[in-house]
């Protein structure tokens, strides 16, 4: 604490689909407790930050670079990524892998979306450009949170995905239906690596994760239990401390 925060590297955390930075309140106070500093960019669009600029192609680099810059003047971070989060990271990781130290990847997935979800973004596009974001969070809210989760981490996810715009998330759909196939990094990857997963997650299941990790030298992998695709919200205290063990 205090004074040892100089030998401890900046921890930067990108959120999930349809979020903000809002969902890692949890982690950065406790986080901050240990001192370490954290870095909690709203991607373009999304919480406080700016729409992307119109005439940008909706792709993940747009957020990997806006990412990229808010580690400008920082050591070398570790990231966390959580769905969303962890395909930027894997785009972080591609195209400005010196401001990595160490990566935390929670409920994501390295393939590119399979034919029927690509055709999910359309849908989801409409909906949520003629009913509003909380007609899309309604209908992902019982993907994302565990039934037997606590009603607070299914509330607060609502909010937070009901206050986003919807030309954010319609750039994300985009994004995320384009997006490459990160397989491959996995086995060049090289940095100490950390997957996590909630038991019940039924959007990026357990096995995909276990698979994922199989692929990266030395990484580990922790699921936790009762949670599903919001690991971070649902099981706090859980995900925080793989987190610290992992810094540590
Ligand atoms: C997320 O939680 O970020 C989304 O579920 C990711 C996705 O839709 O692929």
């Amino acid at each position: 604490m205090g004074g040892m925060s100089a030998s401890r590297p900046p921890v930067v955390f990108v959120h999930s689909f349809p979020l903000d930075a809002r969902m890692w309140s949890a982690q950065v106070e406790h986080l901050a407790l240990h001192g370490y500093p954290c870095i909690t960019p709203d991607l373009p669009g999304f919480g406080a930050a700016p729409l992307p600029s119109p005439d940008l192609t909706p792709s993940l680099d747009v957020y990997a670079n806006a990412v990229a810059r808010a580690l400008e003047g920082h050591p070398p971070a570790v990231v966390v990524g959580l769905s969303l989060g962890g395909y930027v990271a894997f785009r972080l990781l591609a195209r400005h892998p010196r401001l990595v130290r160490g990566v935390v990847l929670a409920d994501t997935r390295a393939a590119a979306d399979a034919p029927e979800v690509k055709a999910g973004r359309i849908l989801n596009s409409s909906l949520v450009n003629r009913h509003g974001a909380g007609a899309l969070i309604d209908k992902m809210l019982p993907m994302l949170v565990a039934p037997t989760s606590p009603q607070a981490a299914r509330d607060r996810v609502r909010e937070l995905g009901a206050a986003q715009r919807p030309a954010a998330i319609s750039f994300a759909l985009l994004a995320m239906r384009d997006r490459a196939d990160a397989t491959p990094l996995l086995d060049a990857l090289d940095l100490p690596t950390m997957f996590v997963v909630g038991e019940h997650d039924a959007i990026t299941p357990p096995a995909e994760h276990a698979a994922m990790a199989a692929r990266v030298k030395g990484a580990t992998l922790v699921e936790v239990p009762g949670a599903g695709h919001m690991t971070n919200l649902e099981a706090p205290e859980r995900f925080n401390q793989a987190l610290l063990r992992f810094l540590a």
